[in-house]
């Protein structure tokens, strides 16, 4: 995750249980490249101390709206002046309430009202606070004043009540956040996509299967989902965790892969296939396992439909893009392939570039030549072919 680089991030810390986990955010918000100032109201500071956050972010912590180290005594301009957001996790109840009503009565509030950045809140408290009628109202208020808010989640709560109003786990609102910044250039499309290994079983407990991470699939479902996407991932067997946005549904062998696909294209405006699907699939999956007999074994198998290509020769077939992963001669493999499939845009990268890693050097291959990406992140990678591909699809009609 680097969607963040450059980005200037106010976080605000308000007086709930979930300040600790403030912590780790403002850790992961670094690792995604954003520069974090925190201003921690006085109810925050009794669960986390300034010195933590002032440690994890690099920078000042700020509480007081009267701070002197201010050159002009305006903290509560400049820091929201020159932010590119200000983002407060955890936003407790009564701060919300008195975000809601204008109130400016510590610095982080004032912030708030003297600002022309987004304001972003990601909620936490326990359950009936969160149900409450003033609460609720609060929210739909907010979302009124243009403010977005983050979560919250249904869950274990620290009150010892099971139900909503958890804060979202801070990976969530790191990439909730990353998302918020990401032009909406597939806003109002449905993207159906593949994603993973394939697993071709031959008996109840053995399979054929390749080392795909699914990795890239997942990064570019959740760059699409970013851009506004409507994103169904058909994904093989990964233990990956499923973008925010994103409906996954899993699919182990090529076969339901491709019932799958079917399935859900039939109004999808892109179809993008990431998935390595076995080219192959033993003809027949014994009932029980397999014992050792002393001899050797023959398992015949037969050959996977390619789903790619039968989507992009569908009568209304959506925006097709494959993948190709090559061990030698990209250039002349990648078209070739994108020839053969009749597809606008594939997308072709070394195996030893690529496959199990987190970073990825790729080639984009489409009517008007070879675009290459710098070599970079998949999450980086996947927002270029995004950007890429948007450009590429018929304006709505
Ligand atoms: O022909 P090859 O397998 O190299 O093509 C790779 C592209 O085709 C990928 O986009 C992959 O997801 C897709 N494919 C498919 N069904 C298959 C084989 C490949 O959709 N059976």
């Amino acid at each position: 995750m680097n969607g963040l680089q450059g980005r200037k991030v106010v976080l605000g810390v308000t007086g709930g249980v979930a300040a600790y986990k403030a912590a780790e955010l403002v850790r992961l918000l670094g690792k995604a490249g954003a520069d974090v100032h925190v201003v921690l109201t006085e109810g925050g500071a009794r669960f986390v101390t300034a010195v933590t956050f002032q440690a994890l972010s690099g920078n000042t912590v700020w509480s007081d709206l009267w701070d002197a180290r201010m050159p002009n005594n305006m903290a509560h301009i400049d820091l929201g002046r020159e932010a590119d957001a200000i983002l407060v996790a955890p936003a407790t109840a009564d701060f919300i309430a008195r975000v809601v009503h204008g109130l400016a009565d510590d610095l982080l509030t004032t912030l708030c009202l003297a600002r022309d950045v987004p304001l972003i809140l990601a909620p936490a408290m326990n359950r009936q606070m969160w149900e409450s009628p003033p609460t609720q109202r609060n929210i739909a208020q907010l979302r009124v004043d243009g403010v977005a808010v983050f979560g919250p989640a249904a869950g274990d709560q620290a009150c010892g009540e099971v139900g909503m109003g958890r804060m979202l786990e801070p990976e969530e609102i790191v990439e909730q956040l990353e998302g918020f910044f990401v032009p909406k250039r597939l806003a109002g499309r449905k993207v159906v996509m593949t994603a993973g290994p394939t697993f071709e079983p031959i008996d109840p407990v053995r399979g054929i299967t390749n080392i795909s991470s699914g990795k890239m699939g997942y990064a570019l479902a959740r760059a699409c989902a970013q851009a506004g996407a409507d994103v169904v991932l058909v994904s093989g067997p990964v233990a990956l965790p499923v973008p925010v946005g994103v409906k996954r549904i899993a699919a182990a062998s090529a076969l339901a892969m491709r019932t799958a696909v079917l399935e859900s294209v039939h109004d999808a405006d892109v179809f993008i296939g990431v998935a390595a699907v076995a080219d192959y699939r033993p003809l027949q999956t014994a009932e029980h396992k397999i014992k050792k007999s002393g001899e050797a074994l023959t398992i015949t198998l037969t050959q996977n439909p390619d789903i790619l290509a039968e989507v992009a020769a569908l009568p209304a077939a959506p925006f097709c893009v494959g993948f190709a992963a090559e061990s030698r001669d990209l250039d002349a493999y990648a078209e070739s392939k994108r020839q053969k499939k009749r597809l606008p845009l594939l997308v072709g990268n070394l195996v030893s570039d690529g496959m199990g890693g987190d970073d990825n050097t790729v080639i984009l291959y489409d009517d008007a030549g070879r675009h290459p990406l710098p070599r970079a992140s998949k999450a980086a990678v996947a927002r270029g072919i995004v950007d890429h591909l948007a450009g590429m699809l018929p304006a709505r009609t």
